[in-house]
């Protein structure tokens, strides 16, 4: 499958078929495997050897699928599947922290990831420092020789500030630190993450995995050694695997994400384009706008500005008076879905923060993130222009 194109491996990388040869992957919906002997159950549970189970908390055939088919995707040797993509975050980095570590961490993160950078990891004496991730000096300053991981979203949410994997990644491998880099608005369709110096990769595959609002899921990926040496034995014993039906529809997902992301992609691209043209508006943001401030980083980097605009409607009314007045935009919070959703970040994913927290995040009263679906790209400029119209 490696010689193949993205989109070929999209379809097939990873099938396991059963001995019915089914065409669709079969929903192995089952926690445990029978073992023909005493003696085969105590040699699995000594050694698993090729395509073997145990119990569905340490893996699955249908799980195993999704992990083979993203890891292929994405370029890396190795994939473990999470429950949602907090287990993914999470399991990454406490699966290869302990007290006395030092991480640098983008301080450009969605809510729940800061969560954990901010308050959990400090808590089990892991050090933690904040950079602006945009900013090289910052990060370099920040790298000790002790630094045992750095951390950071490619393109933060909600603010879509860019960091530039290789340039952060040369910094923080020599002096032996892991990247831990959460990929989720570059997509599996735009990432190169790990030829550009990462280490580890994380999705929430609630996101463009799915793509149709249906489940949570998340997936760590790396080499061999680290997801079966570090990840694998941190996520089977705390529990945050992957349900087999979850993966199952993550699976069918993936068959279709080239041709959604890029069509969603190309609808944002479009929108960004005309919601420039709207004098209302404070602010627009989008990597795929020439006038965004880390536009040729994003597209060296991605080669397109993804599935995310974000807009500034000026204050917190005007927002909200355009995500009432809007039509077919649903107001949510998921992202990477068929359908267009549009969320106030301030008031729901970021609430938590401080004010002045805010403001040094970019989370205006005023901002709005906007997932572009599979909706026709024309109606949903013209219900944006009909909402911001209102104001
Ligand atoms: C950048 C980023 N990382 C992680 C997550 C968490 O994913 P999940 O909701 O699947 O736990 C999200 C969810 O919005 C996200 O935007």
């Amino acid at each position: 499958m490696t010689d193949y194109r993205k989109r070929t491996r999209a379809v097939h990388a990873g099938t396991r078929r059963s001995q019915y040869g089914e065409v669709s992957e079969a929903i192995f919906m089952t926690q445990g495997f029978v073992y023909d002997s005493a003696k085969a159950a105590e040699q699995r549970f000594v050694k698993i050897e090729g395509d073997e189970f145990i119990y569905a908390r340490y893996g699955n055939p249908t799980v195993a699928m999704f992990e083979d088919r993203l890891a292929s995707l994405e370029g890396a040797e190795a994939a473990f599947a999470c429950a949602s993509g907090m287990a993914a975050v999470n399991g990454a980095l406490t699966s290869m922290l302990k007290a006395g570590d030092h991480v640098v961490s983008s301080r450009a993160l969605f809510g729940s990831c800061l969560y954990i950078l901010e308050e959990i990891l400090p808590r089990y004496g892991v050090e933690v420092s904040f950079v602006d991730g945009k900013n090289i000096d910052e990060w370099k300053a920040a790298i000790r020789p002790d630094t045992a991981a750095v951390f950071f979203e490619s393109v933060s949410n909600p603010a879509l500030e860019v960091v530039d994997i290789a340039a952060v990644a040369e910094l923080a491998h020599a002096v032996g630190a892991k990247v831990v880099c959460d990929n989720v608005f570059a997509t599996p369709v735009y990432s190169d993450a790990i030829a550009q110096g990462a280490d580890v990769v994380v999705y929430s595959a609630t996101k463009h995995i799915d793509g149709q609002g249906r489940a949570l899921g998340g997936v760590i990926l790396g080499t061999e050694e680290h997801i079966r040496g570090v990840v694998e034995p941190y996520m089977k014993h705390t529990g945050g695997s992957l349900s087999p039906f979850s993966a199952w529809m993550m699976l069918k997902g993936l068959e279709t994400i080239e041709l959604r992301v890029k069509a969603q992609t190309q609808s944002a691209q479009r929108i960004a384009e005309a919601l420039s043209q709207e004098g209302k508006l404070a602010k627009v943001l989008y990597p795929g706008l020439p006038a965004h401030p880390q536009h040729d980083l994003a597209m060296r980097q991605m080669g397109a500005g993804g599935t995310v605009v974000v807009f500034d409607a000026g204050s917190r009314e005007a927002a909200f008076a355009i995500l009432n007045a809007l039509d077919i935009v649903i107001i949510s919070n998921n992202l990477g879905d068929a359908k267009s959703i549009a969320t106030h970040p301030a008031s729901t994913t970021h609430q938590r923060l401080p004010e002045a927290q805010k403001a040094a995040l970019g989370i205006t009263p005023g901002l709005i993130r906007l997932s572009v679906g599979l909706e026709d790209a024309e109606d949903l400029v013209e219900d944006l222009s009909r909402a911001i119209a209102n104001l």
